[in-house]
């Protein structure tokens, strides 16, 4: 089960995060007068490979801006380093991001989590 966290938590958890640049890389997607409307960001998981996670604002969903935030922040974060392994851990019932990482170009690995109540997909760099 999800454990609900604060918001002091979750505060706390992104100081650390925005702090720690060798293992942490955060995109955000911006709007044409610079507000904020989602973000991409990439967490170290061991060697090569760094695990994707990424949400829009609930106001920009459903507009097909989803895949393009997400492909926008792999071109960033690859670069010409096509290098890293990418892969993401998704809820199995969170049906949205498993679509909009399927047409991105991420495959399903398997099951992962407790329970397998996890999805594990791989990015396949075309
Ligand atoms: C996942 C997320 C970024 C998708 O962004 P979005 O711009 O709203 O996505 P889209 O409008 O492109 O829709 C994506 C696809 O999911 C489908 N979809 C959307 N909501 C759905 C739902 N509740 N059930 C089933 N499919 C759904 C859409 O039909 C679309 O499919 P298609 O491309 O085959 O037509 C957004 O929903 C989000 O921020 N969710 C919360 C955070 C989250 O779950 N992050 C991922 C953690 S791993």
């Amino acid at each position: 089960m999800t454990k609900r966290i604060t918001k002091e938590e979750h505060d706390k958890w992104l100081v650390k995060v925005l702090a720690d640049q060798s293992n942490q890389r955060l995109f955000i997607l911006e709007d044409l007068d610079a507000s904020p409307c989602g973000q991409v960001r990439f967490s170290r998981a061991d060697g090569d490979a760094w695990e994707i996670h990424f949400s829009m604002g609930a106001q920009f969903r459903g507009r097909k801006l989803g895949v393009q935030m997400i492909r926008a922040g792999l071109d960033v974060f690859l670069g010409k380093d096509q290098r890293s392994q990418i892969i993401a851990k998704v809820k199995k019932n969170n049906m949205a991001s498993l679509r909009v990482l399927a047409t991105a170009g991420f495959q399903i690995e398997g099951k992962c989590g407790s329970d397998d109540s996890e999805t594990r997909l791989i990015y396949i760099s075309k």
